[in-house]
């Protein structure tokens, strides 16, 4: 598969945010579209660019929806809670309605029935491969539900934490099947650390032992990487 290498994180960030200002304009002036325009939306520190760059577009989102890829098993208060980190660095900054933020919880069927139509899916990939927290080893075929955290993981989210024993061990997460269901999926990843696994993942062989490798079998991802 493709993989775009551009030049730095700001090229990142904001040829990202033109594939989801264009989403948005697309429908807006498609007049036989009666539905709302829908995203899978993701956390992490890959996003915080492309966050940084549609709340300077000031884009009209009275007509969008969004469901966050996963949430860790955690008070959604809680400072590092991914509903605090997308209020913090989107949806407060934003015009767009609450209700029409999602997340998924502990009702993971119900989140599941809701992920239909999406328009767009925004990925960021771990070090391990996981997409969204599909850990290595997840079922090709998963939906939303509650999974244990891998010790790669934990260590990586360790930085947003006191200590490591204070990252959650589990998560609420969509599943590959969940993810898979998107029309278009855009993967961006930024940093050297990522390269290795990210082109293991495109251009290595298709097995659940690294998650993303999935995305060969989709019609519509498009791949975004910088050093
Ligand atoms: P990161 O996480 O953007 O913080 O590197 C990506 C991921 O784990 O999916």
């Amino acid at each position: 598969m493709e993989i775009t290498v551009l030049k730095n994180y700001s090229e990142l960030s904001s040829t990202i945010a033109d594939i989801v200002e264009k989403t948005i304009q697309d429908d807006l002036y498609d007049l036989e579209k009666r539905e709302l325009t829908k995203f899978i939306l993701p956390t992490g520190s890959t996003p915080l660019g492309l966050y940084e760059e549609l709340v300077k577009r000031k884009l009209d989102w009275g007509m969008v929806t969004t469901f966050n890829l996963d949430e860790y098993i955690i008070n959604p208060n809680h400072e590092q809670s991914y509903h605090t980190f997308m209020r913090k660095n989107l949806f407060d900054r934003i015009d767009i309605y609450p209700g029409m933020c999602n997340f998924p919880d502990r009702n993971t069927q119900a989140y599941e029935d809701k992920i239909n139509e999406i328009d767009l899916c925004i990925l960021g990939i771990g070090t391990n491969g996981h997409i969204a927290f599909n850990e290595p080893g997840s079922s090709f075929d998963s939906e939303t539900r509650v999974v244990d955290l891998d010790e790669q993981t934990i260590e990586d989210n360790s930085r947003f934490f006191d200590s490591v024993d204070d990252v959650p061990k589990q998560a609420i997460t969509m599943g590959l099947k969940t993810i898979m269901k998107s029309k278009k999926i855009v993967l961006m990843a930024n940093g050297v650390h990522k390269y290795k696994i990210l082109n293991v993942a495109m251009n290595g062989g298709i097995t659940e032992k690294v998650p993303a490798s999935i995305l060969q079998k989709h019609k519509n991802v498009e791949v975004y990487y910088c050093d």
